[in-house]
């Protein structure tokens, strides 16, 4: 089982990379995370190579991702939430997985050679009502490559208490990693 991991978070030891890693012991397997603040991956620059072509104009590291993503059972998008949405930088990388919309819907291809399980993980320095739209941004771009999400996880008050010691987190993580094993 391959699970391909993208980490939104610039804090190395923060809370979204130590959710990653209790998810990872879980799920077990073989896993590969992209930590979009650290990876070669330059933003999408609408082109348009992909309305008719597969693949992207870009050489860069995404080529190896795209190659990951295709190999992938699992794919899980893990971000801080900034401004209600998944970080800056991680969107920047995602922007590049717009190839698979357009196979989709331009080149009328199916995305990706296998289908995927995916999980989204979102951790926040505040609580309530603040609608998230990091949670409608991950399923878009997930379903672009026709991953079905099996469980959404959203740890709430990350400044204050570490998230993997917030009453409920870790069982969740571990139930998105059970849901993402089924497959
Ligand atoms: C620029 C910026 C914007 C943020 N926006 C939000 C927000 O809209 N809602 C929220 O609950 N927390 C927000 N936060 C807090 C982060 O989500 C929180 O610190 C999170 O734990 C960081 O993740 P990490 O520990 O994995 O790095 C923001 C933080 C930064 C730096």
């Amino acid at each position: 089982m391959k699970t391909l991991i993208f980490n939104g978070s610039p804090r190395k030891n923060g809370n979204t990379a130590a959710l990653i890693q209790a998810l990872s012991e879980r799920l077990g397997g073989e896993i590969k995370v992209v930590r979009a603040y650290d990876c070669d991956v330059r933003p999408c620059i609408d082109c348009r190579y992909c309305w008719k072509n597969r693949g992207c104009s870009i050489k860069d590291g995404m080529q190896e991702i795209y190659k990951d993503i295709d190999e992938a059972d699992n794919i899980v998008i893990a971000s801080p939430v900034n401004f209600s949405e998944l970080t800056g930088q991680l969107l920047a990388v995602l922007s590049r997985l717009q190839t698979y919309w357009c196979a989709k819907y331009l080149r009328k291809e199916e995305p990706v050679s296998k289908p995927k399980r995916a999980g989204v993980i979102l951790v926040r320095g505040g609580s309530g009502p603040q609608k998230l739209n990091a949670i409608d941004t991950a399923k878009m771009i997930l379903g672009d490559i026709s991953a079905t999400v099996c469980g959404v996880v959203v740890a709430e008050n990350s400044d204050a208490v570490p998230s993997v010691q917030q009453e409920g987190v870790l069982e969740a993580i571990y139930a998105l990693a059970d849901a993402l094993k089924q497959g």
